[in-house]
């Protein structure tokens, strides 16, 4: 077993499932963007977003078009009060996008407030077009009006964790996502 068997209550997506869908979104992505010749800019959203740009990447590679690999690293504010909420960079792309087609790589999408942030700020750095690839999404992010073009999984109202989704920093490593118990959460 693994450190971590005894705080998951059940899995919910295993890892098969997750890799079939990795490569059905990339299959979708790969189609919308034949044409485009200089390739496809990725943003990764760290830390969230790691695992799935990670195996998303290497789908896309084998059947789309190029892919240059870039990281931004966010932190939001506001949480859950308004949706005015301010995102602060800690780590920027270090490389122009103006002229580029560049595609979000997003782990979750929640409330949506890292996103809609995100997208305003990168099409102020003038992309050609900023689409996003949401691995998955929990139903407040219905709510907003943020513009997910790929979406991989609609997940439950729970704590899940795994494949890049933390609680407090820990169970990013857990290679399925699962419902974290309750006893873990009310120790801390
Ligand atoms: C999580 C997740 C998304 C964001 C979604 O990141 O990875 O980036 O929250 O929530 P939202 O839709 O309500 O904005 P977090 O800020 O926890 O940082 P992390 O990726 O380093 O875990
Ligand atoms: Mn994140
Ligand atoms: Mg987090």
């Amino acid at each position: 077993g693994s450190w971590y068997d005894a705080d998951i209550d059940r899995v919910i997506i295993s890892e098969k499932e997750i890799q079939e869908k990795v490569e059905e979104l990339a299959a979708e992505v790969a189609a919308d963007h034949a044409d485009v010749e200089d390739g496809v800019l990725l943003v990764c959203v760290l830390k969230g977003a790691l695992m799935f740009m990670a195996d998303f990447s290497r789908a896309l590679g084998r059947i789309g078009p190029s892919a240059e690999l870039e990281f931004m690293a966010v932190s939001s504010y506001g949480h859950g009060a308004t949706s005015s909420g301010v995102v602060r960079i800690l780590k920027d792309l270090d490389r122009d996008i103006a002229g580029r087609r560049v595609l979000v790589v997003e782990d979750i999408v929640d409330s949506g407030l890292t996103l809609s942030w995100l997208l305003r700020y990168l099409e102020s750095r003038r992309a050609v077009s900023v689409d996003v690839v949401a691995l998955f999404r929990k139903p407040d992010a219905v709510k907003v009006n943020v513009p997910v073009r790929y979406v991989g999984f609609d997940l439950p109202n729970e704590f899940v964790v795994g494949y890049g989704l933390d609680y407090a920093e820990r169970y990013r490593e857990v290679p399925y996502v699962g419902v974290l118990r309750p006893e873990v959460y009310n120790r801390d």
